[in-house]
């Protein structure tokens, strides 16, 4: 049957929720980069278990994603009745948390007959960019955070991006969770090891680098952070912090830096590799492990070496967040296509190809 709703325009308005992990986010976009309200909820509830709770972070979605909404609304000065149509995050994701943006997005969809699009998660890691700059393929990309670490191609043809390699075990920012937990640094780990890393020397602690078969000539994409993180451990039992404050603060700062360069040193030898393995000297990071200052710095550094540019998102994009959704979602809606009510949620998307 033909479909009897209108064509979307490069003005209207669309709603996205984002809810797949621990933050219940909603904002209002139009065209391909104006951000009129990004709403991030932040679960605070989680902290308590220095991690997130996947039950407790889908009721905590449920109680805050009409309030995020409404915010949102009122952030872009408008009302349900200027938006033209509703995306959610459909994955991948905790399937409990999926569902509740699913199901307002459709709902609203539904009471106001205006079209819904499902949209992927990792694209819209990759689409943050687009509220700061045009940064268009080709380029090698680094989707890195608490829940995923994908190294990706995007090329120039159209064709959706290509994941290269992935996490084995712990995501890159899952493992600065986890080390920031050992070293009793509170959650997020991210942004203190991140801090505490400034002072320390990045040298001082030698800690293992996994390349994977990369070191000796095998083209493996693949990362793993589990064995780093047991050596973390394993330092931290050997060498106890000491009580006098001075000294502690320095052996924490000193295997925060020396933790967080051994993590760098493998996504940058990763990045670098798949750049030069397809020719493509244009980096984009994206993730919440995309605001790590040593990380930018040497993907800036990277790039330059390679002849080309690195992108990176503003912190507040780099993090989970409903507008990056709303501009695949425009992108998407404008090509014309439209998603089913029935259109299920999806934990794990293996709809990006493995190479
Ligand atoms: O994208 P995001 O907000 O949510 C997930 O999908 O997980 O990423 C959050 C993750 C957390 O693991 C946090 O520790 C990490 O990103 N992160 C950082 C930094 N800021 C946030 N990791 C390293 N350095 C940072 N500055
Ligand atoms: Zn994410």
């Amino acid at each position: 049957m033909q479909s009897t709703m209108p064509a979307f325009t490069e003005t209207d308005l669309v709603l996205a929720i984002e809810t797949s992990c621990d933050d219940t986010c909603a904002s209002v976009v139009r065209g391909d980069s104006t951000v009129l309200s990004s709403v991030v909820s932040s679960q605070g509830i989680h902290a308590e278990y220095v991690g997130v709770v996947p039950e407790l972070a889908s009721r905590e979605h449920a109680r805050l994603v009409l309030p995020a909404v409404r915010q949102a609304l009122d952030q872009a000065g408008c009302s349900l009745d200027d938006i033209a149509a509703f995306a959610a995050t459909r994955g991948p994701g905790l399937i409990g948390c999926l569902l509740v943006g699913m199901a307002t997005a459709k709902g609203l969809s539904l009471a106001r007959n205006r079209p819904f699009v499902g949209i992927n998660h990792i694209d819209g890691h990759l689409a943050a960019i687009r509220a700061e700059r045009v940064f268009d393929p080709p380029y090698v990309a680094l989707v890195a955070s608490g829940g995923h670490t994908e190294l990706m191609v995007a090329r120039s043809d159209g064709t959706p991006a290509q994941v290269l390699g992935a996490t084995r075990d712990d995501a890159a920012g899952e493992a600065f969770d986890k080390v920031a937990k050992l070293l009793g640094l509170g959650f997020p780990g991210g942004p203190v090891v991140d801090r505490l890393a400034k002072e320390g020397n990045p040298e001082a602690i030698g800690f293992p680098r996994a390349w994977l078969g990369l070191d000796r000539g095998r083209l493996d994409f693949d990362f793993s952070f589990s064995g780093l993180k047991t050596a973390v451990k394993l330092h931290v039992e050997r060498h106890p912090l000491a009580e006098d404050e001075a000294t502690r603060a320095r052996q924490l700062a000193d295997v925060c830096a020396s933790f967080q360069e051994a993590v760098v040193d493998v996504l940058i030898g990763k990045m670098e590799a798949a750049a030069r393995h397809h020719g493509i000297d244009r980096l984009l990071l994206a993730g919440g492990v995309a605001c790590n200052s040593r990380l930018r710095a040497r993907t800036t550094e990277l790039a330059e070496r390679l002849g080309g540019e690195a992108a990176y998102a503003r912190p507040a994009l780099c993090g989970d967040n409903a507008a990056m959704i709303g501009l695949v979602a425009v992108r998407r809606l404008r090509a014309g296509e439209r998603d089913p009510l029935e259109l299920p949620a999806v934990a794990n998307l293996d709809d990006l190809v493995r190479v």
